[in-house]
């Protein structure tokens, strides 16, 4: 799950993903990485936290890290949050391979349209309640078709 700071919408996607396949019984590694640096360390923003919390999932733990091109060789797929995610994730691609593993996280819930995941980072807190839900739905989706995968 990658976003752009790892403290917002990348942080909320794993901590929904991990639950999910955890419930499942789906032995998945899910993790989460910003495009860029400069929260590298921290924890998640407090109001993604506390959003977050209120559904029942803690995502406190989790620290952010820099996506690089070594994750490709980690993790089958890699989900960006938008548009400049994904070009910035391809940027990183060493192969078809590699490219092939990209999608956006929306595309889970609304194939083909390419849709981004809006940043609540400089918004209000009705804006993280409203990427909870977003992000939920497509990682739903995904936990389900890794039932069969
Ligand atoms: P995220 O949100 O990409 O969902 O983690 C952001 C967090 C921090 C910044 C931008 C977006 N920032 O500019 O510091």
């Amino acid at each position: 799950m990658v976003c752009l700071g790892n403290i917002c919408r990348s942080p909320l996607a794993e901590g929904l993903l991990q639950d999910k396949v955890e419930r499942l019984g789906l032995d998945v590694t899910v993790d989460s990485a910003g495009t860029a640096s400069y929260h590298a360390g921290e924890h998640p923003d407090s109001r993604m936290i506390k959003t977050t919390a209120s559904h029942g999932i803690d995502i406190s733990q989790q620290r952010a890290q820099q996506f690089d091109s070594g994750h490709f060789n980690e993790f089958d797929r890699i989900y960006a949050m938008d548009k400049s995610n994904f070009q910035d994730i391809l940027c990183l691609a060493n192969s078809d391979d590699d490219r092939n593993k990209v999608d956006f996280l929306l595309n889970a819930s609304h194939p083909g349209e390419n849709r981004s995941v809006p940043d609540p980072w400089y918004g209000g807190e009705q804006g993280f309640e409203d990427v909870f839900h977003l992000v939920d739905t497509a990682c739903e989706k995904i936990a389900n078709a890794l039932i069969d995968a």
